[in-house]
């Protein structure tokens, strides 16, 4: 069985690699582009085959997958960082839609079949009233960002591909996840880094944060690259699946407990150039739909999944 992931060099891509190798009998391709950064597979080298491919090239992804001519494609190539949605929407909406657009292509024209999972987001429901949590998957769709907007664009887009020409096609709604190797932009590892620092004494005792009232539902990244591929595996093509651990986490609560994992003595400063123009406020998920067709639940606590992002930054 080949298994083709795209953003094999990101953090879920990379969490993905390692799981399917975890598993056995799956052949794991991964698209780079020429200019990535490959730290996070470096553990993989002669494990995983690489192919050279920029999505936004539709020629050289329909190449590339006609080569590879995979069974299972797992789409997690995209600009993921909120913030970065306002200061490049443009790139933001290409990446994401057109870059996905171009691999549904691909499969269409060369009529693969093939099973692919999109990785679709949370932000996409945005402002939820709080008569409508948990959220459930045909909660409205208000997102807040351009991010938000481009995750409902792939959304869509893969409702209508599955619609219009009954590809396999199945979308997951990912809560937030986290765990090692999480780029530190994002909250729980940047905290987590700004403490390793501190505790090496590489910068001033402060940890400078954004909005700490928002809160969110966290599953660790393990768990959910477990779920993107039992989603292909057990999943109804066409269905849209949340996946999270139905939790709701403070962000302040967050930080609080990775402060509590350091003897340091350290200032809490807000650095408004972290605010948002407008932030999702609170998402707490429900996940019965999944659980259901697939028996999927996740089994790393929270707690835990910090303790392994702080660990991951101190060792570096
Ligand atoms: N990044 C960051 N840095 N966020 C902060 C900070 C800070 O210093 N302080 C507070 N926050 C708040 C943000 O305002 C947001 O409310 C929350 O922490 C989480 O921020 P992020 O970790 O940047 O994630 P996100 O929720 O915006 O988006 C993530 O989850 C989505 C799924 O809901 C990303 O992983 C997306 O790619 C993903 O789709």
């Amino acid at each position: 069985m080949k298994a083709l992931i795209t953003g094999v060099t990101g953090f879920a891509g990379s969490h993905l690699a390692d799981y399917c190798l975890e598993r056995g009998g799956v052949d794991v391709y991964g698209m780079v582009r020429w200019r990535s950064r490959t730290e996070n597979i470096e553990h993989l080298e002669g494990k995983i085959k690489l192919v050279e491919c920029d999505l936004r090239d539709a020629t050289s992804t329909r190449d590339v997958i006609d080569e590879i001519r995979p069974d299972y494609i797992f789409h997690l190539a995209a600009q993921s960082f909120v913030p970065t949605s306002w200061r490049a929407p443009t790139e933001s909406l290409v990446t994401n839609v057109i870059g996905q657009l171009n691999v549904f292509e691909a499969a269409r024209k060369i009529k693969l079949d093939c099973r692919i999972q999109i990785a679709c987001s949370s932000e996409e429901y945005g402002i939820v009233q709080e008569s409508e949590m948990p959220i459930k998957e045909e909660n409205p769709l208000r997102p807040l960002s351009p991010y938000g907007v481009s995750k409902v664009g792939q959304d869509l887009l893969g409702y209508q591909y599955h619609m219009s020409y009954h590809m396999h096609i199945i979308r997951t709604r990912g809560f937030n996840h986290t765990g090692p190797r999480r780029p530190p932009v994002f909250v729980a590892s940047d905290f987590a880094k700004q403490i390793a620092d501190i505790e090496k004494g590489r910068r001033e005792p402060v940890i400078y944060v954004g909005n700490l009232e928002a809160s969110r539902d966290f599953t660790d990244v393990r768990d959910m690259v477990r779920a993107y591929f039992l989603s292909l595996d057990k999943g109804t093509s066409g269905e849209v699946y949340n996946i999270c651990a139905e939790k709701n986490w403070k962000i302040r609560r967050v930080l609080d407990m990775l402060l509590e994992m350091s003897d340091a003595k350290i200032e809490v400063k807000q650095d408004p150039s972290r605010l948002r123009p407008s932030d999702v406020p609170r998402l707490l998920g429900d996940c019965s739909k999944f659980r259901k067709d697939t028996g999927w639940k996740p089994e790393i606590p929270f707690e835990t999944t910090l303790a392994d992002i702080l660990d991951y930054w101190r060792q570096r």
